[in-house]
């Protein structure tokens, strides 16, 4: 089965933000992100997943520079949709550039995308990506509306936003995180029925990602911040592997419900 197919194995993309964010805190050049990058290689993830933001509060220009030039896998690049990004992006022709809102107060990216409302904006930036030879994704909540707009555009992705779902699973709510739950997965069936690839991220746990690993139309989930706080623990390869494992499990889980 391809990597990353629906209801066959899905890919992990690590995000490295974090580890920029421990490193600026004191300035120099440790921990490397490019390192972690190597290290998440090595320990089963399939991509790696940088926010370059306006305010570079983690990731660096330079970082980017070098993720593009060292390391083996596939970058997904997230940013908004500003003509400074728009020129990074195309010159460094990341394999998958992620739209996302972003505000300079806010601590991570708090919402998804509302493409319905910004089409004009962001359907140039879609193109131009697409063109370009990115695979484009758009950062949404899981609604038809954003999926009718994402594929509109011409986008090939769209990322669900799973930030309320593990708010409400870390702070208890098990009703409304089985609401969110049960949105998410009818979104992804939803989008993948619209021909979009479906990809989850933000906020995953090892207590919250395999509910979204069992949800067949899932291809990829993106993960950070989680990853890198473990990391502190147990090491950031036990951390990763761990995390692999428990995706693998999952979708092993739905791949032997579907052939019983
Ligand atoms: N996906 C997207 C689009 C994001 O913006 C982020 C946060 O940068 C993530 C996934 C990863 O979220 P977290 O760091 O909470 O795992």
């Amino acid at each position: 089965m391809q990597k990353g197919s629906v209801g066959g194995s899905i890919r992990l993309g690590v995000n490295i933000d974090h580890v920029a964010t421990i490193r600026n805190a004191r300035g120099g050049g440790h921990p490397d992100p490019v390192r972690a990058a190597v290290t998440a290689a090595q320990a089963g993830a399939d991509g790696i997943t940088a926010h370059l933001r306006e305010d570079r509060r983690h990731i660096s220009d330079r970082d980017i520079d070098r993720l593009v030039a060292e390391m083996g896998l596939p970058l997904n690049l997230e940013m908004a949709a500003t003509e400074e990004m728009l020129e990074i992006a195309l010159r460094h022709k990341p394999h998958a550039v992620c739209l996302v809102p972003e505000k300079r107060e806010e601590l991570t990216t708090e919402g998804g995308l509302d493409a319905a409302a910004h089409h004009n904006h962001l359907s140039y930036y879609v193109e131009r990506l697409a063109s370009n030879g990115s695979r484009v994704s758009l950062f949404v909540e899981p609604s038809k509306v954003q999926f009718a707009v994402a594929v509109a555009m011409g986008a090939q992705v769209v990322e669900l936003h799973t930030g309320a779902y593990c708010d409400a699973m870390s702070e208890g709510d098990l009703s409304r995180a089985a609401d969110l739950l049960k949105r998410l997965e009818e979104g992804a069936a939803e989008a993948s029925a619209m021909g979009l690839e479906v990809h989850a991220g933000h906020g995953l746990t090892f207590d919250t990602v395999g509910a979204l690993a069992r949800v067949p139309e899932v291809v990829e989930l993106n993960i950070g911040h989680f990853l890198i706080g473990e990391a502190i623990f147990s090491g950031l390869e036990s951390a990763i592997k761990r995390m692999r494992a428990l995706m693998d499990q999952a979708r092993a889980e739905i791949s032997g419900n579907r052939t019983a």
